[in-house]
């Protein structure tokens, strides 16, 4: 009897020891959707703060913060401006050298992106810094996509550790110690890995994985342009500009040519969408992909230029602003093992309301082509 209860309870402590241990950090693991307190509607007591300033480094619950960050309440007004705020009716205001932070707990070795609204209220070429760990980025937000001014920007990072600060800091060092942008409505998503559809060599040639998009945001999401060696919150590809940006767009709120995802090109050639592809030097392969408009009022003639080793492709469509699309096609011999796919708008264009648009690109896909059994079909 003793010989049988003995084992039967090591066992027991083994569970409790293992469910011990793993409880915590798995009840911990961020979730993807608004961070605690994300959208900033716990606010600081008043004796922590001076007028809108936030004086106590944690005086907003789950985020800590330094330098001169302020608290904003919905239709404050500076000089004579009024300050919007996004999402219900708080955000925080990053002044000079100021930094917001929050400690993640994620799975290690995963992949996120976050999502955030920012907003400029001065007239300097402003930037944040977003940094994960060790990583960061440097976001230019100078240029405004949207008539609100609130534009959702994103930015990934692998996690080397099991917890790490996310942290949005303004570099800024301006006369005005408060000017600086508006932050709102932070959001983390677990990305997964780029994979490959069946008959098609591109990963996640049809965008439907990507950054996290507020669902009461219609705005959908900017991916800013990376360096190479950085994740990108759009997985497969990169963004390469000096400043700007492409704009993810979602069914819910853009027509999309396929799935619930796509991206438009907003910022004319300034800008480049591409994927790395393993390719045989002197193989012939085609590219097809669709363009259209996000059915955001961009009615105007639009194009997109695909290219690929030495070719290149203008695609035009001609845009109602309504939604719609039409494939193009792109045949190109491969000149080395691997080969960039480019996609790029061919013009600026701007919406009645001032605000900047392009074409859709969506449902991309690369396939190996037999030049000899194509021949042969054709004797
Ligand atoms: C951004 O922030 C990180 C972390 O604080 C820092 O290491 C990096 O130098 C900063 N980059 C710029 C351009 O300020």
């Amino acid at each position: 009897m003793t010989g049988g209860t003995r084992p039967r309870r090591a066992v027991l402590l083994l569970l409790l020891l293992l469910v011990g241990v793993a409880a915590p950090a798995a009840s911990g693991v961020v979730t993807d959707g608004l961070l605690p307190n994300g959208n900033f509607e716990q606010g600081p007591d008043e004796s922590q703060m001076s007028d809108t300033r936030v004086m106590s480094p944690n005086a907003i619950p789950h985020w800590e913060i330094s330098g001169f960050v302020e608290y904003i309440g919905s239709g404050q007004q500076q000089d004579d401006m009024i300050l919007p705020v996004p999402e219900g009716a708080r955000a925080v205001r990053l002044g000079n050298d100021a930094t917001i932070r929050q400690l993640l707990s994620v799975t290690q070795k995963a992949s996120y992106s976050i999502t955030f609204s920012a907003a400029r209220t001065c007239a300097q070429a402003e930037q944040l810094n977003v940094s994960v760990g060790p990583e960061s980025g440097v976001l230019p937000i100078q240029t405004v996509y949207t008539s609100s001014g609130w534009d959702s920007y994103s930015y990934a990072f692998r996690a080397r550790h099991s917890t790490v600060w996310l942290s949005i800091h303004n570099p800024g060092h301006e006369d005005d110690p408060a000017c600086g942008p508006l932050i709102d409505f932070i959001a983390i998503k677990t990305l997964s890995p780029p994979r490959r559809e069946k008959g098609n060599m591109l990963k996640n040639g049809d965008f439907e994985e990507g950054p996290f998009i507020f669902r009461d945001t219609p705005w959908g999401a900017l991916v800013p342009p990376m360096e190479e060696d950085k994740v990108s919150p759009l997985p497969g590809w990169m963004v390469m500009s000096d400043t700007k940006v492409v704009k993810y767009v979602d069914a819910g709120h853009h027509a999309v040519p396929r799935g619930a995802r796509a991206v438009e090109l907003v910022a004319g050639s300034e800008v480049a969408l591409l994927q790395e592809v393993r390719t045989v030097a002197g193989r012939t392969y085609r590219l097809s992909f669709s363009v259209g408009d996000a059915g955001n009022g961009c009615a105007q003639p639009l194009a997109v230029r695909a290219s690929a080793a030495s070719s290149s492709q203008a695609v035009t469509y001609e845009s109602r602003g309504t939604g719609g699309s039409r494939r193009g096609e792109l045949e190109f011999a491969a000149a080395a093992d691997v080969t960039r796919i480019v996609f790029q708008s061919m013009n600026h264009h701007m919406k009645p309301d001032g605000t900047l648009c392009g074409p859709v690109v969506d449902d991309i896909s690369l396939v190996g082509v037999s030049k000899r059994a194509a021949r042969r079909l054709f004797m």
